[in-house]
């Protein structure tokens, strides 16, 4: 399909700092937005991926034949047939690219790997001919936990990252300590379980691939897809319009959606294929196990002397991910001597991957767990223990930080929730039901990460404007808040600027991802924005007949459409009038991601947050219950408070996931996940979403970027799950270090005695 075919999805956009409601919530809610699965093109098949059910071994035989014949089934792609890939799946392409399963050879490394893709007429006959393969294998024993797992130094953690980071003298650190609190974390699998599942919708024309699919990477995808067909990134088109959550699983290629590309090349037809609920856990990624131990060195002050947080970090067998959790310690607390270091366990699993917050999440939560536990030793409260350790510049390197707004979010937090009224001894607090009250919280930190970004800016003659730019609306409004970015540069009207994006042949917007979107596509329209005004305003101070002639030296401001001396209110021209004048031509500005590099290197740059919980738990039954959770955040400018307010709530749902919820289960036996549901999948309802409060701590920092934008996508995860497990020590004296933390951790013997004795 010749890209001018394309109906890009469209946005108005509006002013900066505007609560705009998301112009895609209507089309959402009501059905009409379309999501790659929504996609029927004419003449088109499904495929439907068979699984592994073992972890490990190989497949010994198929019965292709039954499948085959199934009516309605067109083809059974194995092994044997599959066509051949210009890409070795097996090798490693990049940082954000993952060893694959596309049939390759037939060895199983994870349970719900695909073996085997049957293609048919209707999804029906598709899944039936599926499921009358009757894989056999030979079976190896998975390797499913800490217990048989092979442990082995990385090389990196998370994207690169060094596995060892740190800095001053740990030993003397510890012998310098009065006391000295270590304890150790669990943190389990976790799957991002999108309510859209990853599909893909396939057409080729010739070496031309048309992909519908939801991408939080469209441009970078498009080099990773012309390598595996063998074709220019030019020739890949992919149209992600609407993307039904992400949370850093869609950034990733992986081996079902290759397979369905390959299906549709082998039937030169178009081929649709969508995973299952339950095939999703394994081979798009996930948030790999941790094991942590921390380590705090005290003074008879309360101050931290040295900080070791070591993490062991699940992977697959045949590829490194590794969740880069100790790296939470290293830029938050200040302590003469920091260690964060990892090690890697390979088990039977598919490859872990970014999932929001990847490393922080489960770092923060072991460290602001093990922060609260050295300030109960102390004998402090641990607010005031954060303080006395509060960082003046950045732990890890010694640089400043550009802006110091914690302080702030400590006190608008705490303020908010009250915290000043909390008894510092644990099993205090009974609610008028009997319930058990304890109230934690945590320190919230994300660093303000920044992609290379393309974007366009076109004013047209009837004095609107199109500004493009191929990002990524991944339910968090980003759409919405660059048009607002692009009008505020334009100098329009909210309703005179449409934005198209979602398509990878627009200007590359950079990667959804790492909570820096709209600083790195925001920067990139501000500046295609101011572009196309000076060249607007170029066509206006050379020409004797505008009411601006001559006013080079002067300088104009752009302004509700129109163009104004800076020297005289009263000379201004619109800018339909200038275009008019000028022939009628549309006038493109072009802008990229830009920031002061020498500002970036020179100070430490993070959104900040602090987060407050209280718990209410039943002295009998166990039963956890978040009641209420303030968290205070402060993320330099806000483009719009009402989509960044929902972003932090967001996080903070996300937090009493982890903190008491979600955990997928595998078989010791089989290594197959027992939960790969949403039934037993456990993820907050709004019954277990408590009463919300996010503060939105004003914050300037202009050194960050022009915008002075920064991340709120992953930092309302990081504070939220200590804050909680924190709070459940508060109100029972029971201190649980494996999450997520379960009724049954507070009612084994002799715990529930002494918490009912305490009451
Ligand atoms: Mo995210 S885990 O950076 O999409």
């Amino acid at each position: 399909m010749p890209p001018e075919a394309i109906t890009p999805h469209r946005r108005h956009g509006s002013n900066a700092g505007q609560p705009l409601s998301r112009r895609d919530g209507v089309l959402k809610a009501t059905g009409k937005a379309t999501y790659a699965a929504d996609n029927h093109p004419e003449g088109m098949l499904y495929a439907v991926t068979a699984v592994s059910s073992i972890a490990r071994g190989r497949v010994t035989s198929l019965d292709v034949a039954a499948a085959r014949a199934h009516p309605g089934v067109v083809e059974v792609m194995t092994t044997a047939n599959r066509p051949p890939l210009a890409f070795d799946p097996d090798v490693k392409m990049g940082p954000f690219g993952f060893r694959i399963e596309a049939l390759q050879n037939d060895k199983v490394r994870y349970v719900n790997q695909p073996i085997a893709v049957v293609i048919a007429e209707t999804l029906e006959a598709a899944t039936e001919g599926a499921a009358l393969l009757n894989p056999q294998y030979e079976v190896e024993a998975a390797r499913t936990g800490l217990q048989d797992g092979e442990r082995f130094a990385p090389d990196s953690v998370g994207v690169g990252a060094p596995p060892s980071s740190g800095h001053g003298d740990l030993e003397a650190g510890f012998a310098a300590a009065s006391q000295i609190v270590e304890a150790h974390y669990e943190t389990p699998s976790q799957y991002h379980n999108a309510m859209e599942p990853h599909a893909v919708v396939a057409q080729w024309d010739g070496d031309r691939l048309t992909l519908d699919m939801p991408n939080q990477a469209l441009v970078m995808s498009c080099m990773a897809y012309g390598a595996f067909f063998g074709i220019p990134a030019e020739n890949v088109l992919i149209r992600s319009p609407f993307l039904g959550g992400g949370f850093g699983s869609k950034a990733i290629l992986n081996g079902p959606q290759i397979l369905g590309i390959l299906a549709a090349r082998m039937m030169q037809r178009p081929v649709k294929l969508v995973l299952t609920r339950a095939q999703m856990y394994g081979p798009v990624g996930h948030r790999g196990q941790t094991w942590q131990t921390l380590r705090l060195g005290l003074d008879g002050e309360g101050r931290l002397t040295a900080l070791h947080h070591k993490a062991t970090s699940a992977t697959s067998s045949f590829d490194q991910f590794l969740e880069p959790a100790a790296n939470a310690s290293l830029p938050l607390y200040a302590s003469p001597a920091i260690l964060a270091e990892h090690e890697g366990l390979r088990l039977d699993i598919g490859t872990p991957g970014p999932m929001r917050a990847p490393g922080e999440a489960s770092g923060s939560a072991a460290l602001e767990v093990a922060m609260d536990e050295a300030a109960v030793a102390c004998g402090m409260d641990p607010l005031a223990f954060r303080l006395a350790n509060y960082a003046e510049t950045d732990p890890a390197n010694g640089k400043p930080f550009s802006s110091k707004a914690l302080r702030e979010c400590y006190a608008e937090g705490a303020k908010a929730f009250g915290w000043a009224g909390r008894p510092l001894a644990p099993g205090m607090m009974r609610d008028k039901d009997g319930m058990l009250v304890g109230w934690g919280m945590g320190t919230a930190v994300f660093p303000c990460p920044h992609f290379p970004a393309q974007a366009r800016a076109t004013l047209r003659a009837d004095g609107t404007a199109l500004v493009e730019t191929a990002g990524v609306d991944m339910g968090q409004g980003a759409w919405t808040v660059l048009a607002q970015i692009a009008a505020e540069a334009l100098g329009l009207d909210p309703d005179k600027v449409e934005l198209r994006s979602g398509v990878s042949s627009l200007p590359d917007g950079g990667i959804a991802g790492g909570s820096g979107h709209t600083a790195s596509a925001g920067m990139a329209l501000h500046n295609a924005g101011e572009d196309a005004i000076a060249r607007l305003g170029e066509l206006a101070i050379n020409d004797p007949a505008s009411a601006l002639f001559g006013a080079g030296n002067i300088g104009l401001e752009a302004r509700s459409g129109r163009l104004h001396r800076r020297d005289d209110e009263s000379r201004s021209e619109s800018y339909a009038e200038i275009i008019a004048r000028a022939g009628g031509a549309d006038v493109v500005g072009n802008g990229k991601m830009t920031r002061d590099e020498g500002a970036a290197a020179a100070y430490a740059m993070y959104s900040h947050g602090a987060v407050f919980a209280e718990v209410k738990i039943d002295p009998d039954l166990g039963q956890i219950r978040v009641t209420r959770l303030v968290g205070a955040f402060a993320a330099g400018r806000i483009i719009n408070p009402k989509l960044v307010r929902s972003q932090y709530l967001g996080g903070m749902i996300w937090g009493i996931s982890f903190a008491l919820l979600e955990e997928a289960i595998a078989d010791r036996r089989t290594g197959r996940i027992m939960n790969a549901d949403l039934t037993e999948y456990q993820v907050p309802v709004n019954a277990d979403a408590p009463s919300l409060e996010a503060i939105l701590v004003p914050e300037e920092d202009s050194l960050v970027n022009p915008l002075g934008v920064k991340g709120v996508g992953e930092i309302g995860v990081t504070g939220a799950v200590g804050a909680i497990a924190n709070a459940v020590w508060h109100a029972t004296g029971v201190r649980v270090r494996r999450f997520p933390i379960r009724l049954e951790d507070l009612l084994i013997e002799p715990k529930v005695q002494n918490f009912q004795a305490k009451a």
